[in-house]
C-alpha cells in the first residue's frame, strides 16, 4: 500500500507543516504538532455527479424503529439508555486496572450467549490472557471471537469478513494507523482511528465499543476530542482499595446520562448491586459520637452514606483539617459557620472528617450531615440511631433546600431511618408521607432536632 501523504497541524491554532516542529511557529505553543492525512481531493464540479443521499420525511424514518442490543446486565443497559444501538460508538474510559476490559468482556459474553456476535480485538493482551481472565467471568457462546491486533486496517477488514454486531476495541490508544508515523496513542492517531471506526460503526451499522484509557487530568483518551466524535461516553470509576465500581454515561445520543450502574468487583468478575442504597451502611458502628448519615443521589439513585467527624485537641501549634470524600474547603467553610454562629470554638482543635467506604461526594446536601458529626464529636455525644440529615448550609447558618428530598426520604424509610431532619421547602410524596420528618430552617434548629 502506498504511503498516505500527511502534514502536521498544531492542535491549538491549526498552523500546517509538512514536518514535526517541537514548537508552533504560530502560536508558540510546545508539542502541539499532530500527524493527519491529508485527503486526496478530486477534481469535482460544485455539484457532484455521483448519487447522493435523499431526505427523507421525518414521519417515514419513524417506523424503522431501530432495535437495541440488550446485554442482559440490567446496570449495563440502564446506563446506555436501555442496551446499545446498532451502529453507535460508544467510549468506556476509566483509571488504569479499574476493569474496563473486565466489564466489556464480561459484556461480550452475555452477548454471545443471547447468539449476538462480538469480534473482542485486544490489543494490550494475548488470546490466552484474554481466554483466562474469561474462564473466571463464566461461560460464553459461540459466537465470541477473540483477536490480538493493533493494526486498525487488518482489524477492520477482518471485522468486514466476519460481520459482528459487535466490535470491541481494547483499546484505542494500542491501534495505529499505518498511514500515520507517529506512534500507537498520540493524538494524531487517536483522532485517525477513532474517525475509521465512526465511518465503520456507520456504514455497517455495526456497533462498536473504544475502550479508553484516562489521562492524569481525568480526559478520555488525552484530549477531548474523541468524545465529541462518538455517541456515547461512559466513565468506569471507583476506588481501587475498594470494590464498588460505578458506571457513568458522561454523554449519550440515546439516552439520559443521569443514570448510573453498580458494581461490585469480586473474584467471578463484576456483580451488578440492584440495591445499592444500603450498600456502604453495612457495618456501621452504633451510638458512637461523630457519625450521622446523609443520602446522595447516585445518578437518580439515592445512595446513603455515613459521614465521619473526628475533633480532637490539637498537639501543638496549628489546627489540622482533613476531609477525605468531601471537599476539603467546603469543610472549612463549615466550620468556621459553627464557629461564627454557635460559637464553637475550633481553634485549638483538629477537625477530620470521612465519608465511609470511600465515596466521594461532590453534592452540598451532605453539608448538614457533615455538620451535625462534627458538633457530635466536639461535645462528644453520640446521635441517637435512625436519623437522617439533609441540607445544603448557607454562610448565614441558613439550610438551603436541595434536590429531590422526597426520593432520599423514602429510601431511607425504607433502611429503617425513622427521623429526617431537612430544610424547609415542599414536600410532593406519590405514596403515603413518612412520619418522623423535621422541617428546619437553620443550623441552631437542626442541631435541636438532630440531638432531641
Ligand atoms: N484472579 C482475580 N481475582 C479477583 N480479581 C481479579 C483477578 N484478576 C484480576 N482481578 C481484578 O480485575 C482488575 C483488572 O481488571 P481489568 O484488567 O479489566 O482492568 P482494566 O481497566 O482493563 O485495566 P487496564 O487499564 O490495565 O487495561 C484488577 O484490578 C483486579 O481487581
Ligand atoms: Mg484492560
Amino acid at each position: 500500500m502506498a504511503k498516505a501523504k500527511t502534514r502536521f497541524v498544531c492542535q491549538n491554532c491549526g498552523y500546517t507543516s509538512s514536518k514535526w516542529l517541537g514548537k508552533c511557529p504560530e502560536c508558540g505553543t510546545w508539542d502541539a504538532m499532530s500527524e493527519e492525512v491529508v485527503a486526496v481531493e478530486k477534481a469535482q464540479s460544485f455539484l457532484p455527479q455521483v448519487e447522493v443521499p435523499r431526505p427523507k420525511t421525518l414521519k417515514s424514518i419513524a417506523k424503522e424503529r431501530i432495535g437495541r442490543l440488550v446485554t442482559g446486565i440490567g446496570e449495563f443497559d440502564r446506563v446506555l439508555g436501555g442496551g446499545i444501538v446498532p451502529g453507535s460508538l460508544v467510549l468506556l474510559g476509566g483509571d488504569p486496572g479499574i476493569g474496563k476490559s473486565t466489564i466489556v468482556l464480561d459484556v461480550g459474553m452475555k452477548f454471545s450467549s443471547e447468539g449476538i456476535k462480538v469480534l473482542y480485538v485486544s490489543g494490550e493482551e494475548s488470546e490466552a490472557q484474554t481466554a483466562m481472565r474469561a474462564e473466571r467471568l463464566g461461560s460464553a457462546g459461540d459466537n465470541l471471537l477473540i483477536m490480538t491486533a493493533t493494526d486498525l486496517a487488518a482489524i477492520l477488514l477482518q471485522a468486514q469478513a466476519v460481520r459482528p454486531q459487535v466490535l470491541v476495541i481494547d483499546s484505542i490508544q494500542t491501534m495505529y494507523n499505518t498511514e500515520l508515523e507517529t506512534p500507537a496513542g498520540s493524538v494524531g492517531q487517536l483522532r485517525e482511528c477513532t474517525s475509521k471506526l465512526l465511518r465503520f460503526a456507520k456504514s455497517t451499522g455495526i456497533a462498536v465499543i473504544i475502550i479508553g484509557h484516562v489521562t492524569k487530568e481525568g480526559n478520555i483518551a488525552g484530549p477531548r476530542l474523541l468524545e465529541h466524535m462518538v455517541d456515547v461516553v461512559l466513565q468506569f470509576e471507583g476506588e481501587r482499595s475498594y470494590a464498588y465500581r460505578v458506571l457513568r454515561a458522561l454523554k449519550n445520543r440515546f439516552g439520559s446520562t443521569s443514570e448510573s450502574g453498580i458494581f461490585s468487583m469480586e473474584a467471578s468478575g463484576l456483580r451488578e448491586i440492584d440495591n445499592p442504597s444500603g450498600l456502604f451502611l453495612e457495618k456501621r458502628a452504633d451510638q458512637v459520637p461523630g457519625s450521622l448519615v446523609a443520602a446522595v443521589l447516585e445518578g437518580n439513585r439515592p445512595l446513603l452514606v455515613e459521614i465521619q467527624a473526628l475533633v480532637a485537641r490539637t498537639p501543638y501549634g496549628l489546627p489540622r483539617r482533613t476531609a477525605v470524600g468531601v471537599d476539603y474547603n467546603r469543610v472549612n467553610m463549615l466550620l468556621a459557620i459553627l464557629e461564627k454562629r454557635l460559637g464553637m470554638d475550633f481553634g485549638t482543635q483538629d477537625a477530620y472528617v470521612n465519608v465511609v467506604g470511600g465515596v466521594k461526594i461532590a453534592e452540598t446536601a451532605v453539608d448538614l450531615a457533615i455538620i451535625g458529626s462534627l458538633v457530635s464529636s466536639y461535645r462528644n455525644k453520640a446521635i441517637a440511631p435512625g436519623v437522617l440529615a439533609l441540607g445544603e448550609v448557607g454562610l448565614t447558618g441558613e439550610l438551603r433546600r436541595i434536590s429531590f428530598p422526597e426520593r432520599r426520604i423514602m429510601e431511607a424509610a425504607k433502611l429503617g431511618f425513622h427521623k429526617f431532619i431537612i430544610p424547609q421547602g415542599n414536600l410532593h410524596f406519590d405514596k403515603q408521607k413518612p412520619s418522623g420528618i423535621y422541617q428546619v430552617h437553620s443550623v441552631e434548629e437542626a442541631l435541636a432536632a438532630i440531638f432531641a
